[in-house]
């Protein structure tokens, strides 16, 4: 019987995982198929005991169901229960265990440029679920971070919860702090809700003054579909950054490294990863 997987999202139509993980079951031969669950949050619950009795092996996990869906699962691992959302969910032999794969999935994106995070200074833009899980990636690593986000108390919440269970520094900054460090990370929805800004409206964070102190610098956006910035991986903070000689690392590699992950769980088999890397270009419409 096909064994069958999915995207538990809403909405979930631009979601890039079905292309990445239906390649990687055909490379490996898999009789298995991956679809899109569109879930509304009050369908939540009859989902997850669809998903339990039908059942569903395996279910990536976004937007807005990463924390609801916990209450759902049998067991969840220490590090998604630390980050408090789960990203993937496991059904076998009856139970559902959850995961979560984006801090591994960021730490990888970040190891692809740079040899170690241990001692590095950190400076990770925003507070959301996405910051949760990159600033407890960093920390697992031996990193220092420094969370600044508009909202400074959803920061403060952060540094506080994880300063306990890290030897590493964490701290909250006023978004009006400039702090400087060794790589920059934006895991703010700004580009989201600025679809339409321009080269002279760009927000402080793409000051030229601010981003040459650092080496590296990250944007987790892709796919922005911002008007007057047309590629879909380089953010106007990663145009910014490459003038000023930074590494850049784009936003899909976190979506990509996380995905291999996630693979792995479902099947203990090394992922595909050359052949996922493609599909997800290709889903993004960028020619290899
Ligand atoms: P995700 O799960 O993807 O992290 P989220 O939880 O909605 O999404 O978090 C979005 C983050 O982007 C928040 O940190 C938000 O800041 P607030 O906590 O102050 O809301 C940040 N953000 C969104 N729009 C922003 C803007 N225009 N300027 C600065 N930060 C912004």
């Amino acid at each position: 019987m096909t064994k069958r997987y999915g995207i538990l999202a809403h909405p979930a139509k631009h979601s890039l995982s079905p292309v990445m993980h239906n390649t990687a079951f055909k490379v490996k031969n898999m009789d298995a198929q991956y679809d899109f669950f569109d879930v509304a949050p009050e369908n939540l619950e009859p989902f997850m005991n669809q998903v339990r009795h039908d059942p569903i092996m395996g279910l990536s996990v976004s937007l807005p169901h990463k924390q609801s869906v916990m209450k759902y699962l049998d067991e969840i691992d220490e590090n998604a229960l630390n980050i408090g959302a789960v990203n993937t969910v496991l059904s076998r032999d009856g139970k559902l265990f959850g995961f979560n794969t984006d801090f591994i999935g960021s730490n990888r994106a970040l190891l692809s440029k740079v040899d170690s995070l241990k001692d590095k200074i950190v400076v990770v833009l925003g507070a959301g679920g996405s910051a949760r899980a990159v600033a407890y990636g960093l920390l697992h690593e031996g990193a220092h971070v420094w969370i600044k986000n508009r909202t400074k108390s959803k920061g403060d919440a952060i540094a506080m919860e994880f300063a306990e269970k890290f030897p590493s520094e964490i701290h909250s900054e006023d978004w009006d702090n400039w702090y400087t460090g060794d790589i920059l990370i934006n895991t703010t929805s700004f580009w989201l809700h600025n679809r339409d800004i321009t080269e002279e409206e760009l927000p402080d964070f793409c000051d030229e003054e601010f981003l040459k102190e650092f080496d590296v610098v990250m944007d987790i956006s892709y796919n922005n579909g911002l008007e007057n910035f047309p590629d879909p991986l380089i953010t106007p903070l990663l145009a910014m950054a490459e003038q000023e000689d930074c590494e850049i690392i784009t936003g899909e590699k976190m979506l990509y490294y996380q995905a291999l992950e996630q693979f792995s769980i479902w099947t203990e088999m090394v992922a595909p990863s050359r052949q996922m890397y493609e599909a997800l270009m290709v889903g993004l419409g960028i020619e290899n």
